[in-house]
């Protein structure tokens, strides 16, 4: 196979290179903040605004453009945040307005953007709406927020359609008065109605609530899902697996049409303010589908996961990313890259995994004699200097610099994912990417505050901390840093991207600067190409012009 030579076309308005006119997005560097999990200032175990204050140099020495901070609103947290009890509220185990407030105001100084996370799907069951929706009668105006309708069968005792919830088990719930409510997540999150014109102007007045607060932006969670088929047929296949389902056409909930209208008119909201205010939407959707969400009104970017759902693979990567930067600059934008999140596997374990392995279905049990450390270490390195030589943006997750792997073997007592409960125990969910940061060797938590985290850390991560990392140029963090600085200066200067011939198991391409990568995803070393300096390595080559196997290089 070649991968031959056809360059991705080059959006009309892109400036051109270096002229940094561009949008701060259309580049940017994203650094994703669980906020729960990241560091915390007052010694609860739980992460918090003013924890991730304290750490605002080390993510600009970093050289991060902005920062998605996770829900960070009053939440009883039965999923992490993502059921939200008041969306103009700071929960209060990670702090207050005020110190949102002054999280925004400190990061601009330091010339870092701030994105928030936007739930519209559903609320928390501890929403001042669904309170009065379960107090009112059938029928009601507070019933109509939700999707809340009879049962089936005789006494309406079956749930209103087969409809499965992505973590496990069906998706409706039953009231004490025998009616239904839908929940596609945990039964504490109840899906809003999104036909009912106050949940719209409601949601529009809270983007504007953080706008007025300079918020850079808004993640939108489960952007695919807001829009339900009225006359709620059955699924012919229902899953609970979100992005098998969320590729099927005219899916009863899943990407339907109707989606757009809402989002045009949230865009409408952001374009009324200054700066580049922008929006990044979670949709799990086909890459057929996936531009329809980035026209010219709609969002700004949205996450491509074809990357990460990838196999080790150069041909799979290479139509990847060709097609991804074909379709996003047809209709004006450029590709939003991810490997990592905080709702998949780390990469460091992930690629670890036998070739082929879906680590999605991973039982409850861990990867034990399957797993290749070395091999998941060597990759993922390579991963992110591919991952950063692209071009449009990128986002890592907290720990992704410091090559975290998946806490695997968390004791079930700790486990705190809806999952595993959903799931009888079957999944073990997502708390191992989740577990708190190691900032310095020793104490409780390796420094990510004064008592242990709320979940435990594995053994041997004082080694991982970011404080043992620094200095050590074969660390992770240190090619982060290093490759991050490189992308300042060579990958986020323009848009193009031209593809070098390559072998079967090469990846090999050239960005408008002049710097080239290569990854190499077989068994044996290649040649490097035979001009070019070295600009930097994710590991050691195999002879002074050969690239030994899993590993990338940035030459110029
Ligand atoms: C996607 C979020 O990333 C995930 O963490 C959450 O569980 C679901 N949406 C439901 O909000």
């Amino acid at each position: 196979m070649t991968h031959g030579a056809d360059p991705a076309p080059v959006p009309a308005d892109t400036p051109p290179s270096g002229d940094g006119a561009a949008p701060w997005w259309r580049r940017g560097l994203v650094y994703q903040v669980y906020i729960r999990s990241f560091a915390d200032a007052n010694g609860d175990g739980t992460g918090d605004v003013n924890g991730l204050r304290s750490k605002l140099p080390y993510l600009r020495d970093l050289g991060v453009d902005a920062l998605w901070i996770n829900p960070w609103y009053k939440s009883p947290l039965a999923d992490g945040g993502y059921d939200v009890a008041d969306y103009r509220a700071i929960e209060s185990r990670y702090g207050d307005l005020a110190d949102a407030e002054a999280l925004i105001t400190e990061a601009h100084d330091h010339g870092i953007r701030i994105i928030a996370d936007v739930v519209p799907n559903h609320s928390s069951v501890e929403h001042a709406w669904f309170s009065e929706a379960v107090a009112s009668a059938p029928g009601s105006p507070a019933r109509a927020r939700y999707h809340i309708r009879d049962g089936r069968g005789p006494g309406g005792t079956l749930p209103p359609t087969n409809w499965q919830s992505v973590f496990g088990g069906p998706a409706w719930h039953r009231l004490p008065d025998g009616q239904w409510y839908l929940h596609l997540f945990a039964p504490e999150q109840p899906d809003l109605n999104w036909t009912n014109p106050e949940v719209q102007s409601e949601f529009e007045a809270v983007l504007r609530f953080w706008l007025d607060r300079h918020i850079d932006g808004f993640r939108v969670d489960v952007a695919h899902g807001l829009v339900k088929d009225p006359a709620y047929p059955d699924l012919d296949n229902a899953t609970t697996r979100m992005l098998a389902s969320s590729k099927l056409p005219n899916h009863a909930h899943w990407d339907r049409d109707g989606i757009h209208e809402i989002v045009r008119r949230w865009r409408a909201v952001l374009d009324g303010y200054d700066g580049d205010r922008m929006m990044v939407a979670e949709a799990w959707v086909s890459p057929e589908r996936l531009p329809l969400y980035l026209r010219p009104d709609e969002y700004h970017q949205s996450f491509n996961f074809d990357l990460l759902e990838a196999s080790w693979d150069a041909g799979e990567m290479h139509d990847i990313i060709d097609s991804a930067t074909k379709a996003a600059a047809n209709v004006g934008s450029t590709p939003t890259w991810v490997l990592s999140n905080h709702d998949v596997m780390r990469a460091t374990t992930r690629y670890g995994l036998p070739n082929g392995t879906d680590w999605r279905s991973w039982p409850a049990t861990g990867p034990h004699e399957v797993l290749d450390v070395a091999r998941g270490a060597r990759r993922a390195r390579a991963a992110a200097l591919l991952l950063l030589a692209l071009p449009g943006s990128a986002y890592i997750y907290q720990g992704e610099e410091l090559g975290l792997p998946e806490a695997w073997d968390l004791p079930e007592s700790v486990l705190d994912d809806p999952v595993w409960e959903r799931s009888g125990h079957t999944m073990r969910g997502r708390d191992g990417c989740r577990v708190p940061l190691p900032w310095s060797p020793g104490g409780p938590s390796n420094g990510f505050g004064s008592d242990a985290g709320w979940l435990p850390q594995p053994a041997g991560w004082d080694r991982l901390s970011a404080e043992a990392q620094t200095g050590d140029p074969t660390s992770s963090l240190e090619l982060f840093r290093s490759a991050i600085a490189l992308r300042r200066v060579h990958g986020a200067v323009d848009e193009q991207l031209d593809w070098i011939t390559a072998d079967d198991s090469t990846l090999a391409f050239r960005r408008g600067s002049g710097l080239t990568c290569v990854v190499n995803y077989g068994p044996e070393p290649v040649p490097l190409p035979e001009h070019g300096e070295i600009l930097l390595a994710s590991g050691p080559q195999a002879g002074a012009d050969r690239l030994a196997p899993d590993t990338a290089v940035w030459l110029r």
